[in-house]
């Protein structure tokens, strides 16, 4: 077989794939829902600023040491507190990239899992923080029922969004069963 085939395996990877299309070095990126580090160490090969955000303490420490452990030299910041409220350091206009990887932390409590009215909440209050041209990536897991109700309601909220102001797709594996999906939102450039 082909080893193009599939050209993206998961969402993840065709996620990493625009985050490189999109960040030049020196960008700052919000990490929304920083869990074990993966998605910040992607972000930080990238050569990006980041602000790592999670409610959990256990997330943050774990993300920690997967930086130190890669020697990641790009400056991260991390937060521990809920993604709807933004530091208020972070200006309009300032951040090139927000992503969100919604759900639960693997191998964490699944009860702490990210909520649709605090997640619609958060993009909400993430659309002025990104630079014309800059954009808003989640990936969504249908695969359990907070997570199913979640995508549907972000699906319905980015249908009312100004086609002049964002431009918005959405990516799923139509034939893997409830396979997870990847929402993306670029800002349209002045
Ligand atoms: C699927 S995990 C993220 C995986 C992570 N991006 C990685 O690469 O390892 C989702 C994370 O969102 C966090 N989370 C849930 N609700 C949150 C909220 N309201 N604000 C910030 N983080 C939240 C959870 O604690 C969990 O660590």
């Amino acid at each position: 077989m082909s080893k193009f085939f599939p050209l993206f395996q998961s969402h993840l990877d065709l996620a990493h794939r625009y985050w490189i299309e999109l960040l030049s070095p020196g960008d700052r990126v919000i990490d929304a829902t920083c869990g074990n580090g993966h998605d910040t160490l992607a972000l930080s090969k990238m050569g990006a600023t980041i602000y790592a955000m999670d409610l959990q303490q256990k997330a943050l420490e774990s993300a920690k040491n997967r930086l130190v452990e890669e020697g990641v030299a790009e400056p991260v910041t991390f937060i521990q507190g809920c993604h709807s409220k933004f530091p208020e350091e972070i200006l309009n206009e300032s951040i090139k990239l927000i992503v969100y990887n919604l759900g639960y932390l693997p191998g964490g409590d699944k009860e702490v899992t990210t909520k649709v009215m605090t997640t619609l909440t958060s993009i909400k209050n993430a659309e002025p923080l990104v630079v014309p041209g800059g954009a808003i990536s989640i990936t969504c897991y249908p695969g359990h029922p907070e997570g199913k109700r979640e995508e549907e309601q972000l699906l319905d909220y980015c249908h009312t969004l100004d086609p002049k102001q964002w431009s918005c797709c959405h990516h799923r594996w139509i034939n893997r069963h409830l396979s997870p999906s990847l929402i993306l939102l670029q800002k349209e450039k002045c």
